[in-house]
């Protein structure tokens, strides 16, 4: 086994809170270890481009709280191509790095698995960066407590005007396709109804619902909807429920600002246990794995793994928010 020599960082995919707490832990840990750490700027882009910079202990000084990435992001489609993976290759060979810790997502670690299939000689470690939830083998990922918070907050808002209007809102959030952002924030927020992609909706139980609580006299509904929920986005669902329910209704996307903002101490402790650990993991011969935490403890999945297994939505949720609900 080849030893590791000079480390890169980089984050792919969509930006996530959390994801400067980890680029310092990746550096700090390498450096501790009296390993040469870079940065890779824009994600795969950047690996074609030879977007590359030296990271030092001070680069990463004062970037714990705040949200974006200072390597920035992108989607490549050239990396999907096997020039832009060999233009890539050539960039790690060119500054001498061998292993590389990837944040990102599903795109991020599928990228590395064919990447490693083609030239072995390159470590890779993912660490999940995703407001979504969505990996297989972590309980969290970098920026989902941050983006709860923020979905939190922002509704209980919506609460206060929905309130002192007797009105229904409509309130979409992210996560692609999967339902862990909207079925936690509301069950945090008391949603009447959240609507997620792994369950299939029924409007008229929806409706019902509303109906219900306004019985019980109840001066505000909220409905939460997962941006890939099989009824549509938040516009179709209020077109749906038009006209069947005895409230004023009101649409709100949350859209982006729920990938920005300074990250949770959750998030940064988070960030903290999984940029150290994807270093150790390379550095103890590790490679192909995505470091996450299974009840507090870091623990490695293979990425393939990680990428072809859906991360499960726990039935006790559903049940709680079905009973706290009403
Ligand atoms: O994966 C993170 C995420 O924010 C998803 O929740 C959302 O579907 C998607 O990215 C949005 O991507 P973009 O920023 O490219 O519009």
């Amino acid at each position: 086994m080849q030893e590791v020599n000079k480390i890169a960082v980089f984050t792919s995919g969509g930006d996530s809170p959390g994801m400067n707490a980890c680029i310092r832990a990746v550096v700090r840990t390498a450096l501790y270890y009296s390993k040469e750490v870079v940065g890779i700027k824009r994600g795969y882009q950047g690996m074609i481009e030879n977007d590359v910079i030296p990271l030092y202990a001070y680069s990463v000084g004062n970037i714990i709280q705040r949200g974006g990435t200072i390597l920035q992001t992108a989607r490549s489609k050239e990396f999907m191509t096997p020039e832009g993976r060999e233009r890539a290759y050539q960039t790690l060979i060119a500054n001498g790095i061998n292993g590389v810790v990837a944040i990102g997502g599903d795109g991020t670690f599928s990228g590395a698995r064919v990447f490693m299939n083609e030239f072995p000689d390159i470590r890779f470690v993912g660490i999940p960066g995703t407001i979504d939830n969505d990996l297989y083998g972590t309980d969290y990922t970098l920026g989902f407590d941050t983006a709860l918070n923020t979905v939190v907050e922002a509704i209980d808002k919506i609460r206060d005007t929905a309130d002192s209007h007797n009105r229904l809102f409509i309130v979409e959030v992210m996560g692609r396709d999967a339902g862990f952002i909207a079925l936690n924030s509301g069950l945090a927020a008391g949603a009447e109804a959240i609507l997620i992609p792994e369950t299939p909706t029924s409007i008229e139980e929806v409706i019902k619902r509303l109906e219900e609580g306004k019985k019980r006299k109840k001066t505000s509904s909220i409905i939460i909807v997962s941006e890939g929920d099989d009824a549509g986005d938040a516009f179709a669902v209020a077109q749906k429920v038009k006209g069947k329910v005895d409230f004023d209704t009101r649409v709100v996307v949350l859209g982006h600002i729920q990938r920005g903002g300074s990250p949770s101490c959750k998030d940064r402790v988070l960030a903290a246990k999984l940029g150290m650990g994807a270093v150790e993991t390379l550095l103890s011969g590790g490679k192909g794995v995505m470091v996450g935490v299974r009840n507090g403890e870091v623990a490695l999945t293979p990425m393939d793994k990680a990428v072809k297994h859906n991360q499960e939505i726990n039935p006790g949720l559903l049940r709680m928010i079905d009973i706290l609900s009403r």
